[in-house]
């Protein structure tokens, strides 16, 4: 069925076409789903090759919509990773709530732009009430606010453009009209094993990559709080959450109430380690943390909300507003919370609603379900390859897991041959001079027997 132009005159048939086509595609995202158990979580190099089916010059015409949507099943689902069963350990990869696909769907839809309330009350609604979940389950201050962004790395970059924006007022500086050129310098203090993301985003803000001082770590990369350099209302001290090979936290409650009395700005960049707030069991991790002024989190990780969904909260909302609102004539503004305002982007899908949809799935108790599962998930892993010989190199304290089979050589062979295999698929990292595989249990749908399988397919990688 081909699909009309919208200004043919059979408005009906246009809308018929477009009502199956999408049947259509949920048909194939449901074949997708039904299979996954039996999906290498790495494609095939056939799959991956089959891709050049999809490339070459645009048509000089137009394609019916059933053959693209057909191109990109047969060749485009071969060669996705697996990431909706449970046996994806990669990076920190969280899985998709039902609820959150299933709104994604809703809101693909919809086609909402969550810039300003008046293009959507429903979206910048969810969004608004998400956020406010999202403080309340991470115990954050009353009154922080925030804004919905892509990722970690957006959040860091919002937080901390928040951050600048607040240290140069004080200093009489306005970074926004003026840009950096010339203007009083602040410090800026990080671990030195805080994420990549805050070296990007330090880099994107002017303020540089590398001019930073960076605070020696212990073997479980924490931020050493004897070894912390003078502060004072010119610093912004970066402290992590969550590291992403150890999961191990910054001492933040040591450190918080020093460098809040200094009047140093604190930032966190908490990615997927301040989610284990939510539960009584791994809160304890979190403790100090809501001291700082600002987070950055992930609701693509740890809360499985789907991809993209970043969080960047800061304690006083204002100073977020101040740094990235804009105004033109035809923007027309409302009486509401404008996202547009707090965000770098002006138009934005409408990523509140998967978050808002959810979080309310899980509620409070749901959340805290995912954070314990997970982590005793972690320790099986760890207890598993401990007890057939293999060094794990971190303490184990919630859901990340690093594992060395031997030699460096050794165990980049394992993993190669782990990714092969296709029963589950983790990737390497280095550890203060060791290689080591990365096992992060991220995702909602890892059950006990894909623990065990992936566990049986990693001790037979390790013995070839
Ligand atoms: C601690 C930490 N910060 C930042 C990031 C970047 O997150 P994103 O990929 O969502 O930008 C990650 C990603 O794993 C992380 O673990």
């Amino acid at each position: 069925m081909a699909i009309p132009h919208p200004s043919h005159s059979s408005s009906v048939s246009a809308s018929e076409a477009r009502i199956a086509l999408l049947k259509r595609a949920a048909r194939d995202a449901m074949d997708y789903l039904e299979t996954e158990d039996e999906r290498s979580v790495a494609p095939s190099p056939q799959a991956v090759a089959a891709l050049s089916a999809l490339r070459g010059p645009l048509p000089p015409g137009p394609t019916r919509a059933e053959a693209v949507l057909h191109l990109l099943d047969t060749y485009g689902s071969p060669a996705t990773v697996a990431k909706t069963g449970g046996r994806n350990f990669g990076f920190v990869n969280g899985g998709c709530l039902p609820a959150s696909l299933a709104a994604s769907w809703l809101v693909s839809t919809w086609d909402q732009n969550a810039a300003f309330f008046v293009q959507s009350p429903v979206a910048v609604t969810l969004e608004e009430v998400a956020i406010e979940w999202v403080r309340d389950l991470l115990g954050l201050p009353a009154g922080t606010g925030g804004a919905l962004v892509t990722g970690a790395t957006m959040a860091n970059f919002s937080a901390l453009a928040a951050a600048r924006h607040a240290l140069l007022t004080r200093a009489g500086w306005n970074v926004e009209a003026d840009g950096l050129f010339g203007a009083p310098p602040i410090t800026v203090v990080v671990g030195e094993e805080a994420h990549a993301s805050v070296g990007k985003a330090l880099g994107m803000l002017g303020l540089g990559r590398n001019r930073v001082v960076r605070v020696p770590v212990d073997g479980q990369g924490r931020m050493r709080a004897d070894a912390l350099p003078p502060l004072d209302d010119r610093t912004i001290l970066c402290l992590q959450a969550g590291n992403v090979n150890t999961g191990a936290f910054d001492p933040a409650a040591v450190i918080c109430p020093a460098a809040r009395a200094a009047g140093a700005w604190i930032h966190v960049d908490g990615a997927f380690g301040l989610w284990a707030a939510v539960s009584p069991e791994y809160h304890r991790w979190t403790k100090g943390f809501e001291q700082a002024d600002s987070w950055a989190t992930d609701a693509h990780k740890w809360p499985n909300i789907g991809y993209d969904c970043g969080i960047a909260l800061v304690r006083d909302p204002a100073t977020l507003r101040d740094t990235m609102s804009m105004e033109a004539a035809y923007l027309v503004q409302g009486d509401h919370r404008e996202p547009s305002h707090y965000n770098p982007e002006l138009s934005r899908r409408a990523r509140g609603v998967e978050l808002w949809a959810g979080l309310r799935s899980l509620g409070r108790s749901g959340m805290a379900e995912i954070v314990e599962r997970t982590c005793g998930h972690a320790r099986r892993f760890a207890a598993g390859l401990s007890a057939a010989g293999y060094q794990i190199l971190n303490d184990v304290v919630i859901n990340q897991v690093m594992v060395s089979f031997g030699t460096p050589e050794k165990t980049l062979a394992t993993i190669a041959r782990l990714q092969e295999d296709g029963t589950c698929w983790c990737g390497p990292t280095e550890w203060q001079g060791k290689t080591a595989m990365r096992i992060s249990v991220s995702s909602w749908a890892t059950t006990k027997e894909d623990v065990d399988r992936s566990l049986a397919a990693m001790l037979k990688a390790a013995k070839e």
